[in-house]
């Protein structure tokens, strides 16, 4: 494995900006019992950080969903692997997603969860692909904007590898088509 440069968002980066976006969800959601929904798999390394930095009270359920497999590129398709287990009607939703990418999947799951009519609904995504967007979707709460490479660790993986980072870093290509090659 390559130890070098390129694009890396550290640890201490990631803890620091994850107590700043919890500050910023106490005082929008004072005195309210919102229910932070992970979506599955790669929210629940930010998810389980961020809800241990909120000093309220939360509720939390995941949303299985897979848009990716194996492929590194985005297919558009949403599917529900695992429903939310409680009813979100008149509830505050808080949707907690590792990165946006094309906006594909949060648009489904926003529209999705919308018609189960829940108070509000707002997204918290760690990263932020600005410049990929295909979709309209709007980002409540943003940890880091990040360029358009193909980034892994702390939840985000490539062909169900390194989800166990404790930081997010490129993935060059090289390895890319190692991993490739591994799965074949
Ligand atoms: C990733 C990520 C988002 C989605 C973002 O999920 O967790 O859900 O892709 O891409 P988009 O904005 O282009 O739709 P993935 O399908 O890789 O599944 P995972 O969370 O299980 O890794």
């Amino acid at each position: 494995m390559r130890k070098s440069s390129g694009f890396l968002i550290s640890e201490d980066q990631i803890r620091q900006r994850i107590t700043e976006l919890a500050s910023q969800i106490e005082k929008d959601f004072m005195g309210e019992v919102p229910i932070l929904v992970g979506i599955l798999k790669g929210s629940f390394v930010f998810l389980a950080d961020l809800m241990r930095k909120l000093n309220m009270d939360v509720q939390v359920d995941f949303l299985g969903v897979s848009s990716y497999g194996k492929s590194t590129k985005t297919s558009g398709i949403v599917k529900i692997l695992k429903d939310l287990g409680t009813s979100i009607e008149g509830r505050d939703v808080i949707l907690v997603e590792d990165i946006c990418d094309s906006g594909l999947t949060l648009k489904y799951i926003v529209d999705l969860l919308r018609s189960r009519k829940p108070r509000t609904i707002k997204v918290c995504v760690l990263l932020d692909k600005k410049e990929r967007k295909v979709v309209n979707i709007n980002l409540d709460y943003v940890g880091f904007e990040v360029p358009d490479r193909f980034l892994v660790g702390y939840g985000l993986d490539y062909g169900e590898r390194y989800r166990n980072l404790p930081y997010i870093r490129e993935l060059f290509p090289e390895e890319l088509s190692e991993a490739e090659s591994d799965e074949k």
